[in-house]
């Protein structure tokens, strides 16, 4: 059977959750990966067996591949993307999609237009309890929302960012805590909110940061058309990274998810708890445990809708909800007013 030739561009942090899913996969080969950095590309080109290329366009002209998953800085992905579209290779791009909804939309074009595919990375969605929760919600037990709230509390010194040549930046990053770490706890309430947003209104700070100019602090409301208020708390300057939590008031019960595991206590007293299977662990190597077991599982969906030819469960206009809250909540901090969506 032909297997799909596939390639990875930036070979940072996240690089060995893509290779190791890829590797994983008997339908893909690993043809090629890239990366700016000579000596980190030729090191994980021998580790994966697989083609080193420090230039993305090179890679794109000579590997043939069929896709290419966009693991680089945030200001690279709405570019990175244009240019694959335009060789004709679908992308499975890392969140955020962009830094802003512009180029979000710039991207769904160039795919729509050279007949490619556009997937977003929001590997949460896949892991166990958010995924039950999903379905609770959608088989109704829970009766309808009546309010959401959810809370990112981590960790991210000055060192940290310092050990960055692009995080901490408007430019690059697009932002701090929320574009970056909170964006997934966004995505997920408002996947498990499920209705059309009506504005945002919220405040960003940098209250203890000294050598960045990106927010370390976010708070704010969402507000549903369906009249469900949702509102969110976000620091990067706790000691530790607190587990993330969101909590649903429902009709019949109320919800919590706290780090993947959700705990539902149904109004009647019953309880259902699902978490993460421990047997699902997945040896990645030297990466960060919150990071989750479910990049394997958004990467192998992706690739089976891609093979029977369907949209990827989160395409590029699922994705760009979610660059529109993150940017509606940058304009809203910045303006001091409402955004309308
Ligand atoms: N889904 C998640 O949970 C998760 C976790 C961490 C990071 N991420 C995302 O992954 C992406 C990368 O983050 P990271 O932490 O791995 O960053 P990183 O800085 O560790 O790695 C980025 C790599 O891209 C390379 N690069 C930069 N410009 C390039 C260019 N023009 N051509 C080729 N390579 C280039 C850099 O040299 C670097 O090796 C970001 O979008 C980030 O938000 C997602």
């Amino acid at each position: 059977m032909h297997k799909l030739r596939v390639g990875i561009v930036g070979c940072g942090n996240i690089f060995p959750m893509h290779a190791i899913s890829i590797k994983k996969n008997d339908q893909l080969d690993l043809v090629a990966i890239c990366d700016i950095k000579k000596d980190r590309v030729e090191k994980e080109a021998k580790r994966f067996e697989t083609k080193a290329y420090d230039d993305y366009e090179t890679m794109l002209k000579e590997a043939k591949l069929d896709v290419v998953h966009i693991c680089t800085p945030h200001y690279l992905h709405a570019p990175m993307t244009v240019l694959a579209a335009e060789h004709h290779v679908h992308v499975l791009t890392e969140k955020p999609m962009a830094i802003h909804v512009d180029d979000a939309k710039k991207m769904i074009e160039a795919c729509e237009s050279h007949q490619v595919t556009l997937g977003v990375i929001f590997q949460n969605r896949y892991n166990k309890g958010a995924a039950f929760l999903k379905d609770v919600l959608m088989k109704g037990k829970l009766g309808k929302i009546k309010s959401a709230k959810c809370q990112v509390t981590w960790d991210r010194s000055d060192d940290y960012y310092m050990r960055s040549d692009w995080k901490g930046t408007w430019d690059k990053e697009g932002g701090g805590a929320v574009i970056d770490q909170a964006i997934h706890t966004l995505d997920l309430m408002r996947w498990f909110v499920d209705d059309e947003i009506d504005y945002i209104d919220a405040s960003i700070a940098n209250r203890v940061h000294l050598k960045i100019d990106v927010e370390d602090t976010a708070e704010g409301l969402i507000q549903f058309k369906n009249g469900v208020r949702a509102n969110f708390h976000v620091i990067n300057y706790n000691t530790m990274d607190s587990p993330v939590t969101i909590e649903l008031h429902c009709e019949n019960g109320i919800a919590k998810y706290t780090d993947g595991l959700a705990e539902i206590t149904y109004t009647d007293t019953s309880k259902e708890i699902v978490g993460a299977d421990p047997r699902e662990r997945l040896d990645y190597g030297d990466v960060k445990s919150y990071w989750g077991v479910s990049h394997i599982k958004q990467i192998s969906d992706f690739y089976q809708t891609l093979k029977e030819k369907k949209k990827p469960v989160i395409d590029g206009n699922e994705a760009l909800v979610t660059q529109k809250i993150v940017n509606a909540i940058y304009e809203s901090g910045k303006t001091h007013k409402k955004v309308y969506l």
